[in-house]
């Protein structure tokens, strides 16, 4: 038996430390490394009697005590710390070996990583991680994507160290190169808009009068049936939360400015790139903006008006019905968003995403996980999905939720309570469904000022009229 470590991280942050922890629980030697020695001794201090570590102060000694093909899993900042450290772990390894990066990176810097590395005989997985720091410790959903023949070496050892839904691991190869990274942003995307969704019912409750003891058991209510998951779990706790200095409400007590640190805007963004709608969760990440913006928030408060912020019902426990109706449909809106853009880049970038078994992989262990999923993970399993939106379940649901989903949007409206999420998921729900869209006179305009043509409903090719002269129609395909 080889007294070489099996696997060796980097970076001995909490997420790091807490998954190497991890590694070393399930039975692995674990070689640490991190660019001060300080953090790898307290490891070993606080940590060392879990399991069996090999801390290395020199990078040439932490490389030296893995056994090969060496795994290595980088936690470091993402961006130019990630750069550095891949930079200087490098010239020590051997082809075949595999550096993985654990970290939120963009994926198009996993691409570019990988290519570099593969070029040196080196494989190089960017594995989205998902659970934050405790998941690190007691079990992620992973993401990983990079080479099959990494997957081979890799692979087993973070099944192993994943969470479990019924002894399956919440890890499984995603595909090439940058897939894995994402994938996680994917995640993350979908994150905002859940976090979205969950802060806009809570206004809604507020509205109604509710007080955070009875928001607080609306969520715990919520999460015994369809909306069962870790962020309203958490949702139900935050609420009932008391201020440890006044007793109050401590959510009433939070500044209500919203950071991101950027995974939300990447997924708009690669959405934009790919042409593939995710409005739902750009409506999460421009929130955001807003309520982190004071010089336009005090202006508009102090120009605007609106209608008192109370909602009046006759019937309080139907209308609480009808905001959790309009938070699923909500929820699946974004999901079917985010599973669209996987599919739609897996297209693009040659990536063969299996979008069920994303669903599958995010059952546990990471930040969106909720009951939601193994639906979602069935149905792709039963069905060939275009979307997530014609999965029959899905559409029996939606059919059943969206009488109260209009019913909360145009009450949010009128009492000026601001829904960007429920409005825009509703907004994508009635565009993708709708048998005409208004594109037809965006059309007709783009051939009036700009001569752009039009396309027929009832013949072939492309179509002009002259609009500043006789008025008649043109074939726009005549050769020039
Ligand atoms: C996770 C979390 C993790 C991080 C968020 C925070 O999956 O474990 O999503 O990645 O906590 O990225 O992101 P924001 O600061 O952008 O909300």
């Amino acid at each position: 038996m080889s007294n070489l470590a099996s696997v060796g991280v980097m970076g001995m942050g909490v997420m790091g430390s807490n998954l190497a922890r991890n590694l070393a629980r399930n039975g692995y030697r674990v070689a640490l490394w991190n660019r001060s020695y300080g953090p790898t001794a307290e490891v070993i201090a606080e940590h060392g009697h879990e399991g069996d570590f090999v801390p290395a102060e020199e990078l040439a000694d932490f490389v030296a005590s893995l056994e090969r093909p060496r795994r290595i899993i980088l936690l470091i900042k993402a961006g130019g710390p990630t750069d550095s450290t891949i930079d200087a772990v490098v010239p020590f390894l051997e082809a075949g070996d595999i550096v993985v990066d654990g970290g939120n990176a963009h994926f198009a810097d996993t691409r570019r990583r990988e290519e570099k590395l593969r070029a040196m005989g080196l494989h190089f997985v960017g594995a989205g991680v998902s659970g934050g720091e405790v998941g690190a410790l007691e079990g992620p959903s992973i993401m990983p994507g990079g080479s099959p023949e990494s997957y081979e070496a890799l692979g087993p050892i973070l099944e192993k160290i994943s969470a479990k839904v019924d002894g399956e691991p919440c890890c499984t190869y995603i595909g090439t190169d940058g897939s894995g990274h994402f994938v996680k942003m994917v995640h993350n995307g979908i994150e905002y808009a859940d976090i979205q969704f969950i802060g806009e019912a809570y206004e809604l409750l507020k509205a109604l009068g509710l007080s955070h003891d009875e928001m607080a058991d609306v969520f715990a209510t919520w999460n015994t049936g369809d909306l069962d998951s870790y962020l309203i779990e958490i949702t139900s706790e935050v609420l009932r939360k008391k201020d440890p200095r006044t007793g109050e409400p401590l959510v009433e007590k939070i500044l209500d400015s919203a950071g991101m640190k950027g995974t939300g805007t990447w997924t708009v963004q690669s959405a934009l790139d790919l042409a593939t709608p995710v409005n739902t969760i750009a409506e999460a990440v421009f929130a955001r903006a807003i309520s982190s913006s004071p010089e336009l928030r005090q202006a508009a408060q102090a120009a605007l008006t609106g209608p008192e912020v109370k909602i009046e019902v006759a019937d309080r426990d139907a209308f609480i019905e009808q905001i959790r109706q309009a938070l699923w449909a909500s929820k699946v809106i974004a999901y079917a968003q985010g599973l669209d853009e996987m599919r739609m880049a897996g297209a693009e970038y040659g990536w063969d995403i299996n979008v069920g078994e994303v669903a599958k992989i995010w059952r546990a262990g990471c930040i969106i996980r909720a009951k939601l999923l193994e639906r979602i993970r069935s149905e792709y399993a039963a069905n060939k999905l275009v979307t997530l939106l014609e999965a029959p379940s899905i559409v029996a649901e939606l059919a059943r939720s969206q009488d109260g989903w209009r019913e909360v949007v145009a009450a949010a409206a009128k009492a000026g309570v601001p829904v960007p999420g429920f409005s825009s998921a509703l907004a994508h729900y009635d565009q993708v469904r709708a048998p005409r869209l208004n594109a037809a006179l965006t059309q007709g305009l783009r051939d009036y000022f700009g001569a752009h043509t039009y396309r027929r409903v009832d013949d072939e090719g492309n179509w002009h009229i002259n609009w500043s002269t006789d008025g008649t129609e043109e074939s726009a395909d005549t050769a020039v």
